[in-house]
């Protein structure tokens, strides 16, 4: 019934918009941060992904990020990245607004992605700006620790990513909320809504009048004033929607 209702809110959206979290990439493979198996019960985030620490040593920090980069890079979209592109190419989403840094919505097809904790899949130099892919970084580790900069050969090369206390990417941030703003339904999908200011996202669509439907694998603070609540797999509820969705 939650999954037929949440069809229902979806399918008359103008102005639907979705806000995703490490859940939706949890069946690609890449763990999650929090909640059952998540990187944060093993490793303390703001010592291995903080700004402070990669400043201090490199080296430290690539050590530690490899092995799950690698993991990343090599993870395809599963079914419900599918589901989200689907919703967005038949009308019923104006946009994903990710925390994820995967790029996975990006090669399921989703059109527009708002990064809001930027990609992981480029890394700049913080000396001379040059931008460079990832798996290329990535690839030349093995010779290269700390990696140097293909241009300037400086040994800060960082992912694009938001660290640890690091600001935000403010043209995203600033579009995320006007979307949230905007919006007539949000979808809420594999994130514990923890993390400010992204936690806010959907707090602010609410405020403005958004209907809400949250797909999440364990409870979030949002759940009690939510519409719908689905507690469940990203890659089997969302391709149920879609199909009720198109039956
Ligand atoms: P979290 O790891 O905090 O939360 C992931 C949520 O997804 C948990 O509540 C899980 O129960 C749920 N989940 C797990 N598998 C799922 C599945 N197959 N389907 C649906 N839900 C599933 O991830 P985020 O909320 O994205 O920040 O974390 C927010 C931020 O915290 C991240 O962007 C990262 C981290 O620090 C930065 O890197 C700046």
């Amino acid at each position: 019934m939650t999954v037929k209702r949440a069809a229902e809110l979806l399918s008359t959206a103008g102005s639907g918009l979705a806000l995703t979290g490490a859940g939706v990439s949890a069946e690609s493979g890449i763990p999650t941060f929090r909640g059952e198996g998540g990187l944060w019960t093993k490793y303390d985030p703001v010592k291995v992904a903080s700004i402070d620490y990669f400043m201090a040593d490199p080296s430290a920090y690539w050590t530690s990020s490899r092995e799950r980069a690698r993991v990343a890079l090599a993870a395809r979209p599963n079914p419900g990245h599918r589901a989200l592109a689907a919703l967005e190419a038949a009308g019923h989403l104006v946009a994903v607004v990710t925390q994820n840094t995967d790029g996975l919505h990006q090669d399921a097809g989703t059109r527009r992605v708002i990064e809001v904790h930027g990609s992981g899949r480029t890394v700049q130099c913080l000396d001379c700006d040059n931008r460079e892919p990832r798996s290329a970084v990535q690839a030349r580790l093995d010779s290269e620790m700390p990696p140097r900069c293909a241009v300037c050969g400086g040994t800060f090369l960082k992912p694009t990513v938001v660290l640890f206390g690091e600001a935000m990417p403010q043209a995203a941030v600033g579009d995320a909320f006007a979307l949230a703003r905007a919006a007539d339904v949000i979808l809420i999908v594999g994130s514990s809504l923890a993390v400010y200011p992204a936690a806010d996202i959907p707090v602010v669509a609410i405020r403005s009048g958004a209907r809400s439907i949250i797909v999440n694998a364990e409870p979030t603070p949002l759940d009690p004033v939510a519409d719908v609540v689905i507690h469940g797999r990203a890659g089997d509820v969302l391709p149920e929607i879609v199909e009720l969705i198109g039956g």
